[in-house]
């Protein structure tokens, strides 16, 4: 395929999209385990909430393309998709709690903290969290188990303190909420708190199809520029979006003194730091030829996304 088209991009995600919510439900269903004492219903009410109905999957969207360059099998794919999917759910609910933003507003409804309790959204956010690492062991994922313990590790990292949960604690001390004044590095902040989920749909996929190291790499590092100028672009919606497409609060960073590249860059500053990463990702996937056109159609939604 040469070159996607904006209406063929936006069929693909929602095609995506959908199987997502359908593997999500399956994963999530009331029988997930034999024994009902073992599967409490309100933390399994709590857990569908915050995952099912809503997002624009492109995670997984990310892991199911990358994993396509090299024809891994789309079901595959798709799983590892819902794993990192649900670490992105738990993410926001955690996101979302008053100890952290303090956000009344997700995907178009209250937040879970909102909806039920603190200690519920608090377990609903673990219960996700540990369900990923079920399933992205799962046998289906990969005949070979060395290949599947790659991708485990990956994500307990990308998940982690070199990634999503250490950037959300910089995030928090660049509010300056824990006292200090060491410098704030925004790019460091980013790339860990949303860049680092963002690059492992694309290792994800470099992984599954046993890519090789130049491979991987050219995935690393569109994954890198993607995920970074996904943050930049939310923070620009959080200035210049309304909260009625974004499903969520807007005006939130100012109100809770986050320092982001809109702060440091200004508006246009920021969008051309944008631009930037944006070729940096086409150019990083062309060694692929063709088969890299929908990656370099869905850095250009990251880039010119309205949600
Ligand atoms: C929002 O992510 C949180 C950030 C990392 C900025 P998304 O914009 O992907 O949220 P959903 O999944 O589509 O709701
Ligand atoms: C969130 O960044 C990153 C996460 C790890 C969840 P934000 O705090 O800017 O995300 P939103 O704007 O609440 O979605
Ligand atoms: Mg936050
Ligand atoms: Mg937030
Ligand atoms: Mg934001």
């Amino acid at each position: 395929m040469t070159g996607t088209s904006p209406s063929d991009f936006a069929k693909r995600l929602d095609k995506t999209a959908d199987d997502t919510e359908a593997l999500l439900g399956r994963l999530l269903a009331d029988d997930i385990l034999p024994d009902e004492i073992a599967r409490p219903k309100r933390l399994m009410d709590a857990m569908r909430y915050s995952s099912l109905n809503g997002g624009k999957r492109l995670r997984p969207f990310l892991v199911v393309e990358s994993a396509a360059v090299f024809g891994v099998p789309r079901e595959a794919a798709l799983l590892a998709g819902a794993a990192l999917e649900c670490i992105h759910c738990y993410s926001l609910i955690h996101d979302d709690l008053p100890a952290m933003d303090n956000s009344d507003l997700r995907r178009g409804r209250p937040t879970l903290h909102k909806k039920t309790d603190d200690a519920t959204a608090i377990l609903a956010g673990d219960g996700l969290l540990t369900l990923a690492f079920d399933i992205v062991t799962r046998d289906e994922i990969h005949r070979d188990a060395n290949v599947r313990l790659l991708l485990t590790r990956a994500l307990a990292r990308c998940a982690g303190i070199g990634g999503m949960v250490g950037g959300q604690i910089l995030d928090l001390a660049g509010e300056g909420r824990f006292g200090g004044n060491e410098p704030i590095d925004v790019a460091r902040i980013q790339q860990m708190k949303t860049g680092a989920l963002l690059r492992y749909g694309c290792i994800a996929g470099a992984i599954l199809g046993q890519a090789t190291a130049k491979e991987y790499q050219a995935l690393d590092d569109y994954g890198r520029a993607l995920g970074e100028a996904f943050q930049i672009a939310d923070d620009l919606l959080d200035v210049e979006g309304d909260a009625a497409a974004l499903g969520k609060p807007s005006g939130q960073d100012a109100a809770l003194g986050k320092t982001t590249f809109v702060t440091q860059l200004g508006i246009e500053g920021a969008k051309q730091r944008v631009r930037d990463l944006l070729a940096r990702a086409d150019s990083a996937v062309s060694i692929f030829g063709d088969r890299a056109a929908v990656l370099q159609a869905a850095a250009r939604f990251v880039a010119e996304r309205k949600n």
